[in-house]
């Protein structure tokens, strides 16, 4: 069998020129928000030393635009070659870049507006045609990608910051408990993962090929709040056989005892969001726990996390015609209707929600609302080549880095489909993570 994939049709220059514009422009407007919210001086600040001062992420986001699609697409000359150095994110680590010369806030924003004046310039007379960085436009997208991704970061940054409440998204509409079944089985057979169709699918996405999964069953959403707190009232932080040695030790140590931004209160659970305290909603999915808490809580129930392959066939397979689909509700890019995306919300929707956006198995969410951990290794698809560096993905690859999938509800749209990988550290959980459990299943 070889690798099959449904897709989009083949776009013209024009529908390219729109799409890359549109990108561009919806990630600038929510980095630009971001960067308004709090006054100047919060900007520069050190929130926490797993973060970079959002000035950074700023100034950050106009030099990778401006090497990539300025210097690299363009041919342009450096602006200010004194800066790369600054904001190269492998000369310095996150906790010392606040003690960097970095550009003040001022002059941030009118580094990053100029840059973008001259790629909307650049855009204007492309033709995506050539070598594979201007083809279907990848430049213009991987850097949309890459703005959105850091979005993401600065907004991990702002929760973490303490202090009133500078950000505010109405809530997602109200669902009704969700009464179906609490798991899916998925038989076993090959499926594809990964893409060599999507054009803007990034390095570590490609290319695709075929995978055999063993018969399984998944959640059909994500472990919400209230199935956490039964873990922890049942006493799993303080039983070790639940936890992977490492695990085990890591909470032992740092005294982990609940999701991060979680505190009891007499008998009450309650969080901080975004500088507002209030109960733990028990049927939005768990949010800000680590991969070593969502493997604990997994052996807990009697389950296992899911393998990246089990995740993926689960949200892309679709049996009827053996392919593999961009989203689990099909080949159509995400609306309001199908995901929780795009910081549009501050916080997931309930379990159960968007039905619009159910794969065929009728898993739900897999798209949006909580990154998912998996119990899988960021690791290289056979076949796989760095493109266009290699500080992107490959140097990452390895175990010390598990993979979560799907996307969170602060992931931009051009940052989101089937197919996208992320990885963090088995102890991270200031990130927008959530999770949900697996099975195996018989053999027939
Ligand atoms: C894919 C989210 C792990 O933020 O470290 C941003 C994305 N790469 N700039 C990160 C990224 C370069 C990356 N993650
Ligand atoms: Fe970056």
């Amino acid at each position: 069998m070889t690798a099959q994939e449904t897709g989009t049709p083949e776009a013209g220059p024009e529908t390219l020129r729109a799409r890359a514009l549109a990108s561009l422009v919806t990630a600038r407007t929510r980095t630009t928000l971001l960067t308004s919210c709090v006054e100047d001086p919060d900007l520069t600040a050190q929130v926490s030393p797993l973060m970079s001062p959002l000035v950074w992420d700023l100034a950050h986001i106009g030099n990778q635009e401006e090497l990539w699609l300025l210097r690299a697409v363009g041919g342009r000359e450096a602006m200010r070659p004194e800066i790369d150095g600054l904001y190269d994110a492998f000369e310095h680590p996150r906790s010392e870049r606040p003690s960097l010369p970095l550009l003040a806030p001022e002059e941030a924003r009118a580094y990053a507006a100029e840059v973008r004046g001259r790629v909307l310039d650049l855009l204007e007379g492309a033709d995506f045609e050539g070598d594979r960085l201007t083809e279907s436009g990848f430049a213009f997208g991987m850097i949309a990608q890459h703005e959105q991704q850091h979005d993401e970061t600065m907004l991990i940054t702002h929760q973490l910051r303490t202090g009133p409440q500078a950000l505010t998204a109405p809530d997602p509409d109200p669902s009704p408990p969700f009464t179906g079944p609490a798991e899916v089985l998925v038989p076993g057979g090959p499926f594809t993962m990964g893409t060599s169709t999507e054009p803007w699918a990034l390095d570590n996405e490609r290319p695709a090929h075929v995978r055999e999964v063993a018969p399984y069953w998944i959640d059909t959403t994500p472990v919400t709040n209230a199935a956490y707190q039964e873990f922890i009232e049942d006493g799993g932080y303080d039983t070790e056989r639940w936890w992977s040695p490492e695990g085990w030790a890591h909470i032992r140590q740092h005294s982990v005892t609940a999701p991060l931004y979680w505190h009891r209160d007499g008998g009450q659970w309650l969080r901080r969001r975004f500088g507002v305290t209030e109960p733990v909603p028990p049927d939005e999915p768990v949010l800000h726990v680590s991969w070593y808490e969502a493997d604990a809580y997994a052996r807990w129930a009697g389950r296992r996390l899911p393998t990246e392959a089990e995740w993926e066939k689960a949200a892309r397979h679709d049996p009827d015609t053996g392919r593999s689909r961009r989203f689990p509700w099909g080949d159509d890019d995400p609306t309001a209707a199908h995901a929780n995306l795009g910081q549009r919300h501050l916080r997931p929707a309930p379990a159960g929600s968007y039905p619009a956006g159910e794969s065929p198995y009728g898993v739900r969410q897999l798209i949006g609302d909580v990154w998912e951990w998996t119990s899988s290794d960021f690791l290289p698809y056979p076949g796989f080549t760095v493109f266009p560096y290699k500080e992107y993905s490959e140097v990452f690859f390895g175990p010390e880095y598990k993979v979560l999938r799907g996307g969170s509800f602060a992931v931009g749209q051009v940052a989101c489909r089937g197919t996208f990988r992320n990885w963090d550290y088995p102890i991270r959980r200031q990130i927008f993570s959530g999770f949900r459990t697996a099975r195996d299943a018989e053999s027939a």
